[in-house]
């Protein structure tokens, strides 16, 4: 699917299904129509009048044009009012134009026209404006169809194939294209956390690392396995993958600027292709959706495999810890001590926290290589899908500024995220009898919060921050019109975003 802008009118360039943005005021409803022939003017505002259509957020106007225009349909989609902040505004334009590719595709239309308000420029710069809109198209007509054998074809059948936009500026564009970049990255994030855990091995994402670093000249790989990460002393990430007959991996992506010297940013990324968690089992319910348990890793990928584009002028290393958390006859026992990278010891007392466990290894690595600033992504705990509900991720950090800055990243994204104290009091919990730390608290609650302090414990005073992605990583039901059911790919956005706003130049 591509998508432009160009200077003509839906009147002289024909698209199948035309999608009208209309802001919530009376002046702008009743333009909304201004461009078509008088006749079908009347029938618009006949019809706004019988639906009593507004333009409030989400409502649509359908007219069907009996071919006085090159249209067959239009479609009229309500943004709101526009006394909102711009990060809503966003928002709104992505809802949009991910609802309208989703009609389009109901009608069979291959080429979608958009024609804007033009009193949007008060709200939102023409970038912002670009950016979102093409967001919405592209994560709101995506669909994970690899594993339909009969209704593959059937189900790509109506798919769009072209979108464009009926207003051409420098920085619109550039906002496309921007918005089409990212979309890509969380695409393939999408693909990635949606395989199944058989599909999905360990050797599997290292294999996708593998292509991003090929396709690239800017971005080099390394990759440890079993025997290396003996050698390395990564006792967190050998200790889960024991019960496991997977290869597990150390993966260290390294994307380079072409200015140098300059600052390094970490990513680390959770990557348990499959969480069962180990002879602490979960309860089947729980273990249904494990395969997502990589959505950090996917987001770490999905980030990598936009770099070269986006080009941003930090370096940026990528670390993901990958195995499978599974129960073999030389799975890891509850109360077994492990020595993580680091020289700290563990004594694991629930081998279904694991996660923190492959975690701590990644980042005591990532400290090693001297990172500026570190910042992991993890399916971490369901404590922080109790106290957020599903759709939220938890952020914490021993640094404020990164804190405020990634805060301030995801409200761009449209990614929600809620900051999380790492309240010092909290730490005694996770004091063990016999080794340096426990890998579970004490206290029956703020799972979440015991689990970020036990991260902390392996980033030393690098700036830090962790987000807890267990809720949004992936969805039982649609979020909105440009999250369906299934994987988000939270986090690519936000960290693209972060990335680009040169917070750590
Ligand atoms: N992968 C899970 C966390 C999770 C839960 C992700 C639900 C996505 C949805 C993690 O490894 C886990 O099992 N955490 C335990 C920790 C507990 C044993 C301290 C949990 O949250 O129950
Ligand atoms: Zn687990
Ligand atoms: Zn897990």
């Amino acid at each position: 699917m591509d998508i432009s802008c160009v200077s003509t009118s839906p009147i002289q360039t024909k698209a199948d299904v035309l999608g009208v943005f209309v802001l919530a005021s009376s002046a702008s409803v009743a333009n909304a129509a201004h461009f078509l022939p008088a006749s079908l003017k009347k029938e618009y505002l006949a019809h706004i009048q019988r639906i009593q259509f507004k333009a409030a957020y989400k409502k649509t106007a359908l007219l069907f044009t009996h071919h006085k225009i090159p249209s067959f349909l239009v479609v009229f989609i309500g943004l709101g009012a526009l006394q909102i902040k711009e990060e809503a505004i966003r928002d709104h334009l992505r809802e949009a134009s991910a609802i309208l590719v989703r009609r389009a595709r109901q009608y069979r239309g291959k080429k979608v026209g958009i024609l804007l308000s033009p009193d949007l420029a008060n709200a939102i710069n023409d970038e912002g404006q670009g950016e979102a809109i093409a967001e919405g198209a592209y994560l709101g007509s995506y669909r994970f169809t690899k594993h339909k054998s009969k209704r593959k074809e059937e189900s790509t059948n109506g798919d769009i194939q072209e979108i464009v936009v009926f207003k051409k500026t420098k920085e619109f564009s550039q906002g496309l294209q921007k918005g089409a970049l990212e979309s890509k990255g969380v695409l393939l994030a999408r693909d990635l956390v949606n395989e199944p855990a058989g599909h999905m091995k360990p050797k599997d994402l290292l294999a996708a690392a593998k292509r991003i670093a090929q396709k690239s000249s800017r971005i080099t790989i390394e990759s440890f396995g079993r025997a290396q990460l003996k050698k390395m002393g990564c006792g967190g990430i050998l200790g889960v993958a024991q019960g496991s007959t997977s290869e597990p991996y150390l993966i260290h992506l390294v994307y380079r600027s072409l200015k140098k010297p300059s600052k390094k940013i970490g990513i680390v990324g959770k990557g348990i292709t499959f969480d069962s968690g180990g002879l602490s089992i979960k309860p089947s319910q729980n273990m249904e959706t494990m395969k997502n348990d990589m959505g950090g890793a996917a987001a770490v990928l999905g980030l990598f495999s936009i770099l070269d584009e986006l080009n941003p002028q930090v370096e940026v290393h990528g670390f993901i810890g990958t195995c499978e958390n599974m129960l073999g006859g030389d799975a890891l026992r509850p109360g077994d001590v492990l020595t993580i990278k680091n020289g700290k010891t563990v004594e694991v007392l629930n081998t279904d926290a694991e996660g923190r466990l492959v975690l701590a290894d990644a980042l005591s690595y990532a400290v090693e290589k001297k990172m500026d600033v570190i910042i992991d992504i993890a399916t971490l705990t369901g404590a922080c899908m109790v106290g957020l509900g599903s759709d939220i991720a938890g952020l914490m950090s021993n640094n404020d500024a990164v804190c405020e800055g990634l805060a301030k990243a995801a409200q761009r994204a449209g990614e929600k995220v809620w900051t999380l104290p790492l309240e010092k009091s909290y730490r005694k919990t996770l004091k063990s009898d016999i080794a340096d730390l426990r890998n579970i608290s004490t206290m029956p609650y703020g799972g979440a919060i015991t689990a970020g302090l036990f991260l902390q414990e392996f980033v030393g005073k690098t700036p830090w921050a962790h987000f807890d992605i267990a809720g949004p990583v992936s969805s039982g039901r649609s979020v909105n019109a440009y999250t369906g059911k299934g994987a988000s790919g939270f986090g690519v956005r936000t960290l693209a975003q972060f990335i680009d706003m040169n917070y750590i130049n």
